[in-house]
């Protein structure tokens, strides 16, 4: 019982860590236009940095994005800004949900809304893997 309740601990405040960090992670002005995503010190994302199951917020010229690695090894991504009032979502591995920590929407791995208030989806996008790390694209 313990157990389960630290990790859920955990997980709460990961997720709210990572809202923090991107709130006070802001837009460099004049970047040049890339879909290379970058972690919180600039450096690309290397798909290394993702654990299995584990979902990280990175950033690149479409704005936040989520990026997970699901157990097969594929990586999913979708838009990180809940479309009720913009906080910024996080992974819940142990729900495998994505859930906003402001207000509580959830979401599924599809981006499709679970659980309000949030009406709408996240936008997915494509995760490409290349020499220089991941890349985000908008989903055709
Ligand atoms: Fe996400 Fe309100 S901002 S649920």
């Amino acid at each position: 019982m313990n157990v389960l309740l630290g990790v859920g601990v955990l997980g709460s405040l990961s997720g709210f860590l990572g809202t923090v960090l991107a709130y006070l992670w802001p837009l460099r002005s004049g970047a040049a236009t890339s879909d290379l995503l970058r972690g919180v010190g600039g450096e690309p994302l290397l798909p290394s940095a993702i654990g299995t199951n584990q979902g990280i917020v990175a950033r690149n010229d479409l704005g936040k994005i989520l990026v997970l690695r699901r157990p097969n090894g594929e990586f999913v991504g979708m838009l990180a800004t809940c479309t009720h009032l913009g906080c910024t979502v996080a992974w819940n591995p142990q729900d495998e949900q994505v859930e906003c920590p402001c207000h509580g929407a959830r979401y599924n791995l599809l981006g499709e809304v679970l659980r309000g208030p949030a009406r709408d989806p996240l936008s997915r996008v494509d995760i490409i893997i290349d020499e220089s790390g991941l890349r985000a694209r908008p989903s055709a």
